[in-house]
């Protein structure tokens, strides 16, 4: 398993509807949405050295999220930057922590699919952990291909960044049964989508290539390397990629906040092949991404 305890976990805060609560006394109500229908939004964040890496991008996502599922009265960004600089100084974490946040459509009267029995506001849960990067970012990680298809918007519009994760987690099952770490998905004609949890890049020859967003999350990561390529011009592209250019690929790597850029060694039994040049664009990816925090964070306050 790639996750484990961490002790240092074992007494951390966490934020449950405007309290700071131990995380033992956390607790929401079973007419929570989530609970009856995994109907709320969510975004993993990072915080280095003292900042939180892309929040204003990350909250953007949150907002159009909880917009589209037709949320009432959410609560102003202010309210939720507030919550969550008052958590991390609570918990005093400024560097090497993962933040899970995530706005519910609330308590319902009484059971009920219907968003109309929701008659008190978002609920909002912020879990930050400790937490470094959870792949092997050195020697790479194996992935094996889902018959698991990602969704796509003729069923559920992968732009939400939604609780509803369960095709995600059947595939994550099937990487797990593989004895490998991640699962590739594929979208409904049969080209890559994203990995179960992050997105995916290839490089072939000097293009750095990623899947379309129709049928993936459009990661914050992946938007952070595509604007590097675009910055640098780097040949880089949008592409439909079937499995055969996955696995002749120079290069192969996941993006996501919690695992940062992840190579990928190995596909369905396939090592890829990394050329020089591949690795050269790849580490210069890495580089400028490090290089993003300085640009792209927000001071959490000192207490
Ligand atoms: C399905 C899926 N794909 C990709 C990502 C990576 O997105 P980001 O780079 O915004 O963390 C996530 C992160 O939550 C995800 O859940």
């Amino acid at each position: 398993m790639l996750q484990q305890f961490n002790e240092r976990n074992r007494d951390i805060k966490v934020h449950v509807n405007g309290k700071i609560v131990h995380r033992d006394e956390a607790r929401i109500s079973v007419f929570d949405s989530v609970v009856q229908g995994g109907d709320a939004v969510w975004e993993g964040l990072r915080i280095y050295d003292g900042k939180v890496f892309c929040l204003d991008r990350h909250l953007d996502r949150l907002y159009a999220s909880a917009h589209a599922m037709l949320f009432q009265d959410v609560p102003p960004r202010e309210h939720i930057i507030g919550a969550l600089m008052d958590l991390l100084q609570a918990n005093d974490m400024y560097d090497d922590v993962h933040v899970r946040l995530t706005l519910t459509r609330g308590e319902k009267i009484t059971s009920g699919m219907d968003p109309r029995l929701n008659q008190s506001g978002p609920g909002l849960i912020i879990l930050p952990e400790w937490k470094p990067p959870v792949y092997d970012n050195k020697t790479g990680i194996s992935v094996i291909t889902s018959a698991i298809r990602r969704n796509n918007p003729q069923f559920l519009d992968s732009k939400i960044h939604h609780n509803n994760l369960i095709n995600n987690i059947l595939a994550k099952i099937q990487a797990n049964e593989a004895g490998a770490s991640a699962a590739l998905m594929l979208d409904e004609r049969g080209f890559a989508a994203e990995l179960n949890g992050t997105n995916v890049f290839v490089i072939r020859g000097e293009q750095v290539l990623t899947p379309y967003a129709h049928n993936c999350l459009p990661g914050i990561t992946r938007g952070l390397v595509l604007e590097i390529c675009q910055e640098q011009s780097w040949a880089h592209s949008q592409a439909d990629l079937s499995l055969t250019e996955m696995y002749t690929a120079d290069f192969a790597f996941g993006t996501g906040t919690m695992g940062e850029l992840t190579p990928i060694s190995k596909l369905d039994g396939r090592e890829i092949q990394v050329s020089a040049f591949a690795q050269m664009r790849f580490d210069e990816i890495c580089d400028a991404f490090v290089n993003k925090r300085d640009v792209l964070s927000t001071d959490i306050p000192r207490q």
